[in-house]
């Protein structure tokens, strides 16, 4: 067995998106080698409707997948393709963009006000960014769930995890998406296939991602005396990402701990990225932009 060493802990970037919506990043926009074949992660979860209703009007995509994971509240969904939809708490959607839709997004708020949840974008391999666009909407029920002896609880979303099969399929990244909690003062050892990237994403509760057995010293963004004291513990926004190893050792803190543990398979191809389309060349971004202008951006109907 080898532990994943953790390479670095980023703490979330407060970020404004769509018509206004205030979010925070865990990653996105930057260098993609570290994340590959994941592009981008927003955290959503907010308490006031002023920060979020004005919503994601219609945008386009093209050349990845977005997923998203809603906890509370709803989010209303409509395309070009005619596809209309709501997600509620629990719920997954998986949407292959492909050639390209435009499509809008709206979160609205449950009663308290509350708007919580997810955006994972993965990218497509070359050979798939002109594919045609595809859903997945997964209802809560549909996810499956599975608990430890020690209470440890996961929801499997993606991939296969302690014999259960998550209920999203054909996805090019071949990711592993799990919901996870581990109960307090509990220590867990997670498998994660080595040829992935993989990162930890923390929103409830608080522990420590480091192998106990090898102390070593973590970088967080945060740092800027190279002297400071390394930072072990990972809280509500910290994102945790893994070296390479075959498994993941987590210690969980006094209230234990609920994280997004992600995990896939490298692409190892060149980004060109321009907002929501993300393909491989500038020609190609270029096109892209074109085609949205005269209208022939898309593809399937
Ligand atoms: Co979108």
């Amino acid at each position: 067995m080898s532990l994943r060493p953790i390479k670095k802990i980023v703490e979330t970037k407060p970020t404004i998106e769509g018509a206004g919506v205030k979010l925070q990043r865990a990653f996105g926009f930057g260098q993609t080698t570290d994340f590959d074949p994941f592009l981008l992660l927003d955290d959503f979860r907010n308490d006031n409707p002023d920060d979020y209703l004005a919503g994601f009007p219609w945008h386009p995509h093209r050349g990845i997948e977005t997923i998203t994971y809603v906890l509370a509240g709803s989010v209303e969904h409509g395309d070009s393709l005619g596809n209309k939809g709501k997600m509620i708490a629990g719920d997954v959607q998986w949407m292959t963009a492909g050639s390209g839709i435009l499509h809008q997004e709206m979160p609205k708020g449950d009663e308290r006000g509350r708007m919580h949840g997810f955006q994972l974008w993965a990218n497509l391999p070359s050979s798939l960014k002109m594919t045609h666009p595809r859903y997945q909407d997964i209802p809560s029920t549909a996810i499956p769930e599975v608990t430890d002896d020690d209470g440890t609880h996961v929801r499997v979303v993606c991939g296969e995890f302690w014999g259960k099969k998550g209920p999203v399929e054909g996805v090019a990244a071949d990711p592993n998406y799990l919901d996870v909690f581990v109960p307090a003062r509990k220590r867990k050892l997670l498998k994660i296939e080595t040829d992935r990237n993989a990162f930890a994403y923390v929103f409830a509760g608080s522990g420590s991602f480091r192998d106990a057995s090898h102390p070593r010293a973590v970088l967080t963004d945060q740092v800027m005396n190279p002297e400071a004291a390394p930072v072990y513990d990972a809280t509500n926004h910290s994102l945790v990402l893994f070296d390479r190893g075959d498994s993941i050792s987590v210690q969980a803190g006094d209230e234990g701990i609920r994280f997004l543990l992600i995990s896939g398979k490298p692409i190892e191809e060149p980004v060109a990225w321009y907002g929501p389309i993300v393909m491989n060349t500038q020609e190609e971004l270029r096109q892209a932009m074109a085609e949205l202008r005269t209208g022939a951006f898309i593809k399937h109907n």
